[in-house]
């Protein structure tokens, strides 16, 4: 598992294997927009201020994943201990 810190919300969740970072961050009670699930349609977007990110999506060029700086958290993980999120 990995944690999540949510800078504007000011909560620190785990994600554990089998769940999704939005599903972590629903759990913990903050309301994210999401429609494919499936990393293709963007609308889970958001933004990465540290750790590094493991992708998994199909949107993301390879220029916006080696900057590290957005992912699709449906889809997407840490590949570090733990990542800290714009949400
Ligand atoms: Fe579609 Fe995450 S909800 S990319």
């Amino acid at each position: 598992s990995f944690r999540v810190e949510l800078s504007e919300s000011g909560l620190t969740v785990d994600v554990t294997p089998g769940t999704s970072v939005l599903e972590a961050i629903r759990a913990a009670g903050v309301a994210v927009a999401s429609s494919c699930e499936m990393g293709i349609c963007g609308t889970c977007e958001t933004r990465v201020i540290a750790g590094e990110i493991e992708h998994h999506d199909s949107i993301l060029t390879e220029a916006e994943r080696a900057a590290g700086n957005v992912m699709m958290i449906c889809v997407s993980r840490a590949s570090s201990a733990g990542l800290v999120l714009a949400r």
